[in-house]
C-alpha cells in the first residue's frame, strides 16, 4: 500500500446533540479533527457518510484505498456492523473490527459471558427480556445497576440506574423497557473507581496505560454518563498502582482477543478497595472524540491526537499489507 493514501471516512453525524436517537453519533468536531489528523498524516480524505450513503452511491468507494470507519448505525443490535458488512461485500479494506466483533461488543451480556469463560472478574448479572422475567429469587446483592443490553454512550444510565431495593429495581426496569424494549441487564454495582484502557494494534495489540475517570461523589457513576459539568470536587478515588494498571491492561487484551477485535478498542472497568479489577464492557468502535479517552491518552503519552490516529491507521495498514483485494462479488443474472 502506498505511503500517501486516499482514505474514505464513514461516520454517522450528530446534527442535534439533544436528539436521543443521535447520542451515539459523532459530533462535527470529531469528524473535523479526524479529517485534519488524517490530512496531517499526509493522506487525502474522502468523506463517505454512513451506511445509507454507501447504499445510495458507490462512487466515493471507487476513489479510496481504504476506509476509516467510525459509523455507529441507527438501530438494531447489528447497527455497528452495517458499514463493515457493506465494505466486506464490496471487498473494500477498512480500519477497525469486523461485523462479528462489532455486534458482539454491542451485546453486554454476551461480552460478560465471554469474560467469565476467560476466567476474568465481571460483576454478577442477569439478562432480562421483559419486565415479568425478573426472577422472584435474585442471586444478586444490592446495590444493583440496571442498563440496556444493547446500548452505549451511557444511554439509559443516570443516577436512577443504581437501585438499592426490589421496588426501585422493578420501577427502573419498567422505565427502561418502555424506552428500550429489547433487553436489559441487571448487574451488581461494584468498585469505588473507574478505569478505561485503550487498545491499539494487532499481533500483538498494545494496551495503553489505564486512565482513571473521575466519578460522581454521590452516585459513584463515571463522569461521562452523569452528563454534568465536571466540578473539581469529582473524585478519582483509586490509587492507580502498577498492579491495578497491569491487571486492567491484561483484562483489556484478553477481551480484545476474545472478541477478535482489530486495530482499536476501549475497555471499561471498575476497581475496588480489595484490588479486584472488574470487566464492565468492551467498545470495539470506541469514540475518537479528541476530548474523550483517546484524546486524553494522547495527552498522557505526550503525542498529538494525529499521531495516535496514525497508530490506529498504521495497525490497519500492517494487517492489510498481507491482504490482496479480490474482485467484488457479481450479482446473479436474473432469469
Ligand atoms: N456494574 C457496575 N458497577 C459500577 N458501575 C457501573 C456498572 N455498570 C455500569 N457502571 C457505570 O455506568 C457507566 C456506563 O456503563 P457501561 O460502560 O456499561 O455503559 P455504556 O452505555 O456502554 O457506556 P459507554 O458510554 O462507555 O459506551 C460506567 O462507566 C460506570 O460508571
Ligand atoms: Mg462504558
Amino acid at each position: 500500500m502506498r505511503a500517501m493514501m486516499r482514505v474514505g471516512l464513514t461516520y454517522d453525524l450528530q446534527t442535534d446533540p439533544r436528539d436521543e436517537r443521535q447520542v451515539e453519533f459523532d459530533p462535527p468536531r470529531t469528524i473535523e479533527r479526524l479529517c485534519a489528523a488524517l490530512q496531517e498524516l499526509g493522506h487525502h480524505v474522502v468523506r463517505l457518510g454512513n451506511a445509507a450513503d454507501l447504499l445510495a452511491s458507490r462512487t466515493g468507494l471507487d476513489q479510496v484505498d481504504l476506509v476509516f470507519n467510525i459509523a455507529e448505525g441507527t438501530h438494531g443490535r447489528h447497527r455497528e456492523a452495517w458499514v463493515p458488512t457493506l465494505l466486506e461485500l464490496l471487498h473494500v479494506p477498512y480500519v477497525g473490527s469486523d461485523p462479528l466483533a462489532l455486534s458482539l461488543g454491542l451485546d453486554k451480556a454476551a461480552c460478560k459471558r465471554l469474560a467469565r469463560a476467560c476466567g476474568l472478574p465481571t460483576p454478577r448479572w442477569i439478562a432480562v427480556d421483559h419486565p415479568g422475567a425478573i426472577p422472584a429469587e435474585l442471586a444478586l446483592a444490592f446495590p444493583l445497576i440496571v442498563k440496556p443490553r444493547y446500548q452505549g454512550s451511557g444511554i439509559g444510565i443516570d443516577e436512577g440506574a443504581v437501585v438499592q431495593d426490589r421496588p426501585s429495581l422493578h420501577r427502573r426496569a419498567e422505565w427502561l423497557f418502555e424506552r428500550w424494549p429489547e433487553s436489559l441487564i441487571i448487574e451488581e454495582f461494584v468498585g469505588e473507581g473507574e478505569l478505561t484502557v485503550c487498545v491499539i494494534g494487532n499481533h500483538p495489540p498494545t494496551a495503553y496505560p489505564a486512565i482513571q475517570r473521575p466519578v460522581h461523589p454521590e452516585s459513584r457513576l463515571s463522569c461521562h454518563v452523569v452528563r454534568q459539568d465536571l466540578p473539581a470536587s469529582w473524585a478519582t478515588p483509586l490509587e492507580l498502582t502498577d498492579a491495578l494498571d497491569a491487571e486492567a491492561r491484561r483484562i483489556a487484551l484478553e477481551m480484545f482477543a476474545a472478541l477478535g477485535c482489530r486495530d482499536m478498542a476501549r475497555v471499561d472497568l471498575r476497581a475496588d478497595e480489595q484490588g479486584t479489577v472488574w470487566f464492565l464492557e468492551i467498545n470495539p468502535l470506541p469514540s475518537l472524540d479528541p476530548e474523550g479517552s483517546f484524546g486524553l491518552l494522547a495527552e498522557h503519552l505526550g503525542v498529538t491526537y494525529a499521531r495516535l490516529v496514525g497508530r490506529i491507521l498504521e495497525a490497519a495498514r500492517t494487517r492489510l499489507a498481507v491482504w490482496a483485494r479480490p474482485a467484488p462479488i457479481a450479482p446473479h443474472a436474473r432469469a
